[in-house]
């Protein structure tokens, strides 16, 4: 072969490449021209037989067209792995990105706020730092009760404090609105518990309160959490109420669910008792009412609250509270 006639060849092979329309035509054109027994190696074995002369621009020449061969083909997508003849599998899966999952207790939170939301009730919010108006007094709570104790409550200064629970945003709703009033109000509490299987300093609850110029009855209120009980934890959850005290609310009760996973027949989670406690709750006291402005003789409604963590546990069947903090994926991502 003369220079021209390798420089034509070259032209050649590159207008060939330029026209290559898949990939199986380029792997064609990659082994015509500089496959093992390709031309251009072919032209740089035969180099022996080119007049010694001529073989400084010749050998040029070739190695000028491999590289631009070269060059034109891996433009064109042949890559390194075509070199070892390893093609793309376009059958393989593609790369997978792991997605978040809600944490169970967002979950609750905004299955709550569902449930509640069909019969009428809206989401209040309020402060986790707390006066002491709000937090106790406004609730009835008397001066002397333990809860407001160093030991329970964390104080900033006598009247400044992490709020111990979520009623405090009853009060709030109430002094900002007139009845009729229906709102759950979720958030973070705080109490100087000390971190075990079941108690955690921040935890969260869920309070709920309904007042109205309309008589409002204990009735009205085993209903509802009937009806959340049953939409929560799933068909055939009944409630019951047990008698109990809190400073506001009178009568008060303690709200136990029916056991989700024995049906009521006793089993491990429900200590055989084929109940499992959840809530308080209870009418409002009318001496709540009286703080926040409201004439007693013309209102009445009811209160409740639970631990989300509580229903959490019961509903996920988690065993220590601990795991809801620890932000271990292997956990979380068990609820996706
Ligand atoms: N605040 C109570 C607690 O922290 C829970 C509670 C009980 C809220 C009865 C209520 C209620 O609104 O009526 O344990």
């Amino acid at each position: 072969m003369t220079l021209a006639e390798l420089e034509n060849s070259k032209a050649q092979s590159l207008v060939e490449i330029a026209a290559a329309g898949d990939a199986s035509a380029i792997e064609a054109l990659r082994v015509k021209y500089v496959g093992r027994n390709g031309s251009i190696p072919a032209l740089i074995k035969g180099m022996k037989d080119v007049p010694k002369e001529e073989r400084p621009a010749f050998g040029k020449a070739v190695q000028a067209w491999r590289a631009e061969v070269e060059a034109a083909l891996a433009a064109k997508g042949a890559g390194a792995g075509a070199e070892k003849g390893v093609e793309a599998d376009l059958t393989l899966p593609g790369r997978w990105f792991a997605l978040g999952a809600k944490h169970p207790l967002s979950r609750v939170i905004e299955e709550t706020a569902r449930i509640f939301g069909r019969l009428g009730f809206t989401v209040a919010d309020g402060p986790e730092l707390e006066n002491r108006f709000n937090n106790f007094t406004a609730l009835n709570t008397p001066p002397h009760h333990p809860s407001m104790d160093r030991s329970d409550t964390f104080w900033f200064d006598g009247d400044t404090l992490l709020r111990t629970q979520t009623s405090p945003v009853q009060i709030r709703t109430m002094m900002a609105n007139k009845p009729p009033i229906r709102v759950i109000c979720p958030g973070r509490t705080y109490r100087r518990d000390t971190t075990d299987a079941t108690h955690s300093a921040n935890f969260h609850q869920i309070e709920g309160l309904y007042v109205d110029t309309k008589p409002v009855s204990l009735a009205d209120l085993k209903s509802v959490l009937a009806y959340f009980a049953h939409e929560m934890m799933g068909d055939g959850v009944t409630v019951r109420f047990r008698p109990h005290f809190f400073p506001f609310t009178e009568p008060s009760v303690e709200v136990d669910f029916s056991c989700h996973l024995c049906k009521g027949k006793g089993c491990r989670v429900c200590k055989d008792s084929g109940w499992i406690e959840v809530a308080g709750a209870g009418m409002v006291d009318p001496r709540v009412f009286k703080h926040v402005g409201y004439d007693h003789e013309k209102v009445s409604g009811y209160a409740f609250g639970f631990g989300v963590e509580r229903i959490a546990m019961i509903k996920y069947g988690i065993p220590d509270i601990r795991w809801l903090y620890e932000n271990d994926v292997r956990f979380l991502g068990q609820l996706a």
